[in-house]
């Protein structure tokens, strides 16, 4: 088998296997469903087959079976005599398809359980074909799911969380984590104007939503990057429409230094770099292996970016130089990108939150000691709990004592205690967390 790197949607580099070409949607969508219980974001065992001729029904398949993972499971516990949980990970992502297929497509049922059986005799799993067959085949006796978490197709955990932090908008939420993300650009201004880009789009009869902000654009429908205008001139970026907000709050003057902590894939970092295009910006992410980090893009070239790995919980990659502003945008739960990413309703647990908690203050308290007097700091996460974001900044309040917390008000979302947060829109944005601190 050979294998080809390329970058992928998220800028990181990823492997490509001519595997892809040979085999079945379902096979390869097992495949890559059984990645992700091994611990794979989805998105990144997905574009490992993005040259697949079958890319469009295999993103299907694993979203669709992501997204509908709770409903789906219980349906199958109901008529499986054996544990789902407890066989073998390739066979119950093979059965999560078939139901998601059945329940799901329009394809006859005894072809869609056929296509199935087929793909785990080609995975090697034979013996495992007779079960396949006689569960999937008794799928529609299975009688409809009644737990919350069928419903609304979320782990307990995450539903009682959502339910005593935003006790509101808490079915809101819900809808919005089953539904497919939209897709929103960010137009690159350095590069070309916002209204010479629409006009742009509207010559190639490509239908977009203006939105809150002058230079995001939302398609009506969601379309491969590289099919798109201004694709190799780098024109813009795609960017979720939240996600775009937290740079705005940086405010450098024009001689500032701004760091980009936790920078990885780069997209802020690029975002930085086209908005402040007087200042010099050094972007650093503990990951090495990453496209922009070594590999010039179209779109990341910037003459004033830079991009360098080091852990910024210490200050081992730290020159002495103090920042005029730091944007931290923190590993969190991705409680706020459900719909962007399935796969963390089903792959995460509780103490992940708790764990994230810890890390994010730890990376603060060590920025602040790099961050030059009267500097800001702007600390995002795309986390709708209230533990990763209200709940780290007051911790964080309460170590430092020369914290002033800054207001302000931005397009989407409303204020929170200690910053900003945007919940999850359908067919609109993320949920995003933003605080801004200016260092007394
Ligand atoms: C939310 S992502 C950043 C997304 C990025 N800002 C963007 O817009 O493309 C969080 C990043 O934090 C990085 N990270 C986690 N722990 C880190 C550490 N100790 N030091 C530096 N980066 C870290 C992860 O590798 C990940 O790329």
């Amino acid at each position: 088998m050979s294998h080809r790197y390329s970058t992928g949607s998220d800028g990181c580099l990823k492997m490509a296997s001519n595997s892809t070409r040979r085999h079945s949607p379902n096979f390869l969508a097992a495949k890559v469903l059984t990645k992700v219980f091994q611990g794979q974001p989805l998105e990144d065992a997905l574009y490992e087959h993005h040259e697949s001729k079958d890319i469009a029904l295999l993103t299907f398949l694993c979203y669709t079976t992501m997204r509908h993972y709770y409903s789906l499971h219980q349906r199958l516990s109901n008529i499986s005599h054996r544990p789902l949980d407890q066989m073998d990970v390739e066979v119950k992502c093979l059965l999560l398809l078939g139901a998601c297929q059945l329940q799901y497509s329009t394809l006859p049922a005894p072809l869609a359980v056929a296509h199935v059986v087929t793909a785990a005799k080609k995975i090697g799993k034979t013996s495992a074909g007779g079960l396949i067959n006689a569960i999937l085949r008794r799928y529609d006796t299975a009688v409809e799911p009644s737990m919350e978490e069928a419903r609304y197709e979320l782990p307990q955990w995450m539903i009682d969380r959502i339910k005593t932090d935003y006790p509101n908008e808490s079915d809101e939420i819900f809808r919005t984590s089953t539904t497919r993300a939209p897709m929103t650009l960010r137009i690159n201004i350095s590069e070309i104007g916002s209204s010479e880009y629409c006009d742009l789009l509207q010559e190639f009869k490509i239908p977009f939503k203006k939105t809150a902000l002058e230079n995001a654009i939302t398609l009506v429908k969601p379309m491969s990057r590289s099919k798109l205008p201004g694709y190799e001139e780098g024109y813009f970026s795609v960017q979720d429409l939240a996600s775009q907000l937290p740079v705005s709050l940086l405010e450098p003057q024009p001689e500032h230094r701004i760091l980009d902590a936790c920078a990885a894939p780069g997209v802020k970092s690029r975002q930085i770099a086209d908005v402040f295009s007087n200042n010099p910006v050094d972007a650093y992410d503990i990951k090495q292996q990453c496209s922009t980090w070594n590999i010039p893009t179209d779109s990341g070239n910037k003459q004033n970016l830079v991009f360098k790995q080091g852990d910024l919980t210490t200050t081992s990659w730290w020159d002495g130089t103090h920042y005029d502003r730091i944007l931290l945008d923190a590993p969190c739960s991705g409680s706020g990108t459900l719909s962007r990413h399935p796969d963390i309703k089903v792959t995460r647990n509780e103490a992940d939150v708790s764990q994230a908690a810890e890390l994010q203050l730890k990376l603060l308290n060590n920025l602040w000691g790099i961050l030059a007097p009267d500097g800001v700091l702007v600390y995002c996460t795309c986390s709708i709990f209230r533990e990763e974001n209200d709940g780290v900044v007051t911790r964080f309040l309460t170590e430092h004592q020369d914290i002033a917390i800054e207001p302000f008000e931005l397009p989407i979302g409303r204020p929170t205690p200690g910053g900003w947060q945007t919940l999850p829109k359908e067919q609109a944005y993320d949920g995003f967390f933003f605080a801004r601190m200016r260092k007394q």
